[in-house]
């Protein structure tokens, strides 16, 4: 079974094998996470991604990490949230499944996501980070997984889906409902 880890903080610092990039289809950087990452890497990011022709959404690109101390970045374009009905679920989880396949076929053994589309693209956090665990849980070969949160709400709301998942058996289903419906209060009330 992997390590799950909540990291709080900025992703740009991590140490591990790859550090996943919320990109836009274009590669070319943005704002948030995206423009945090270019910034951290240096100017050569933006050259390597200048010749990848962009990325899909729901698909992923992988680079070298420059100046990160991650060796490498696993760039994503996830859904933008348009309610739900658009294909956005299916999008989103292609995001996570891509980036560890893409890691396991370069041999990697350590990656942090980013809370993927729920910034600038809106995707509700709760939703999002259901499919983030579901998806990452599923998946024994890898060593460590970090989920990095920019925000305490955030990083609450993922222990408890973790919590939930790997222990349906210690924690009571209330229990566990319990603290999700209070990670989610305190994410509305930011
Ligand atoms: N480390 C970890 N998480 C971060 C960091 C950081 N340094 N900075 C922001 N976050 P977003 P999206 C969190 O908007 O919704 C860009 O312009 C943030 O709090 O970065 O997928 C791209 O170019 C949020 O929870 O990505 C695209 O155009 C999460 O990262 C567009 O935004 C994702 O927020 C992609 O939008």
């Amino acid at each position: 079974m992997s390590v799950l880890e909540v990291i709080e903080g900025d992703i740009t610092r991590l140490d591990v094998d790859a550090i996943v990039n919320a990109a836009n289809e274009t590669l070319l950087g943005g704002g948030g996470v995206d423009g945090a990452i270019h910034r951290a890497a240096g100017p050569e990011l933006r050259e390597e991604c200048r010749t990848l022709n962009g990325c899909d959404t729901g698909d992923a690109k992988i680079t070298k990490g420059y100046q990160l101390t991650a060796r490498y970045v696993i760039h994503t374009v996830g859904p933008i949230w348009h309610g739900g009905n658009d294909g956005e679920p299916a999008l989103l989880e292609s995001c996570y499944s891509r980036c560890l396949t893409i890691a396991q076929q370069h041999g990697l053994k350590s990656i942090a996501f980013p809370a993927i589309s729920t910034g600038v693209y809106g995707y509700p956090k709760l939703q999002a980070a259901e499919i983030a665990v579901r998806v990452v849980t599923a998946q024994a070969w890898i060593d460590y997984v970090a989920f990095c949160c920019f925000d305490r709400a955030t990083a609450d709301l993922y222990r408890a889906l973790i919590a939930r998942s790997r222990s349906e058996e210690h924690t009571s289903e209330l229990q566990s409902r319990e603290t999700i419906s209070y990670a989610v209060f305190c994410l509305k009330k930011k």
